[in-house]
């Protein structure tokens, strides 16, 4: 029997070679072996398609400020925010990076991630961009998720150019990006636009280099503002844009057309106390996909739980927990550009998350709850039932 969300009852799957070959009701599935899904729910493993997990220092003592008047943007501007982190960031060695990052991305696979997503943005020099990268594929060497990684060199002007933007965008399009690219560390380009960080020549100037490379982008886009980045995006295929809290209709009309993802991040709008909630009514009418993810990050989300997140969504944005579900699934894994995942279905990947649940509605319900049972990654249990 199929209902909402797809389910599927007295369901089996079959898996050959970490691929999917049967999924559909018991009664029709082809014989021999069939993967024991011990009654549990199973859904696609969970990605987390937006995430800056690699990063050094904290910045709890902002968390502080704010809380005692001072706001987002003017702590970025007086040298806080973003930059707190560059500087802690390229103090740390690759280990000590590892060593810290290691522990946010076992939070996020111990609720059924099996993907997730990295960025750089906290070096802003080409040596720590590269080393951040370099540390985001190691992770994924070291667990059997899969890592995305995406150069964020445009997340801010460091102190050093904060006079001369023209310079650094010239060491991001000359120096970092290429550099990263060629050591094979770039899946993906993004960049923030937004009046505290890139305008949007300046994006386009970082998109222009990214497509000369043949790398997709996304954009950081209409967080706290709208200027226009999502258009800009649009117009050059991207994967995503993200936040969009201040988008409007001919942003939502430009990416619709598009067929970029709207990736919202309720974790970094709860956390600044947004007032603007991204419009949602828009992306729905107008059926653009819609992701969720963490935006894990120490300034405006150190949100380390993608269930939590999808709470988030239903609770503040008033996303479904079906929505809820397909932004985590479906939804991200074509924010990443990755077709052979994000579905149960025939010929994609084995990426599996199996629940102690009744509902699927239930997962988006409580908060700080994990119902995980077992999870799968590529045919191979890398949580077994207990
Ligand atoms: O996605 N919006 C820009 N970048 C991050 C925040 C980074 C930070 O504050 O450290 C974000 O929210
Ligand atoms: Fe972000």
């Amino acid at each position: 029997m199929t209902e909402g969300y797809g389910l599927v009852h007295k369901a089996t799957i079959v898996i050959d070679n970490g691929i999917i070959t049967y999924a559909g009701p018991e009664a029709d599935a082809p014989s021999g072996p069939a993967t024991n899904c011990h009654g549990t729910l199973v859904t696609p493993g969970l990605i987390d398609c937006h995430t800056h997990l690699v990063y050094g220092g904290n910045r709890a003592s902002e968390f502080e400020q704010r809380l005692n008047g001072a706001d987002y943007a003017a702590i970025a501007k007086a040298g806080g925010g973003i930059m707190s982190t560059v500087r802690a960031t390229r103090a740390a060695s690759e280990d000590e990076l590892l060593k810290s990052a290691l522990k946010r991305l076992d939070s996020l696979l111990a609720e059924g991630v099996t993907t997730v997503e990295i960025k750089s943005g906290y070096g802003l020099d080409v040596e720590t961009e590269v080393k951040m990268l370099r540390v985001a594929r190691k992770l994924g060497q070291q667990r059997t998720a899969t890592i995305k990684t995406t150069f964020l060199g445009a997340h801010t002007f460091p102190a050093e150019y904060k006079e001369n933007h023209q310079e650094y965008v010239n060491i991001v399009c000359n120096q970092s990006l290429p550099m990263a690219f060629k050591e094979g560390l770039v899946d993906a380009v993004d960049a923030f636009c937004e009046g505290i960080a890139f305008s949007v020549e300046e994006t386009e100037a970082v998109f222009k280099v990214a497509k000369k490379l043949n790398l997709p982008v996304k954009l950081h886009a209409e967080q706290l503002s709208n200027l226009g980045g999502a258009k800009l995006a649009a117009k050059y295929g991207a994967l995503s844009v993200d936040h969009i809290e201040y988008l409007d209709e001919e942003g939502v009309d430009a990416i619709q057309k598009s067929g970029t993802v709207a990736v919202l991040l309720p974790g970094a709008f709860y956390y600044l106390r947004e007032k603007q909630a991204p419009p949602v009514a828009a992306l729905r009418s107008r059926k653009v996909a819609i992701a969720i993810a963490t935006d894990l990050n120490p300034g405006s989300s150190p949100v380390h739980s993608l269930l939590s997140t999808m709470n988030m969504a239903c609770v503040l944005f008033g996303l479904t927990p079906e929505e809820a579900l397909l932004g985590v699934t479906k939804n991200a894994a074509k924010a990443l550009g990755l077709a052979d995942r994000g579905e149960i279905k025939v010929g994609l990947r084995a990426d599996l998350a199996f629940w102690d649940v009744e509902r699927p509605g239930d997962l988006a319900y409580p908060l700080g709850f994990n119902p995980i049972s077992a999870i799968m990654q590529n045919g191979q249990f890398s949580k077994a039932f207990a």
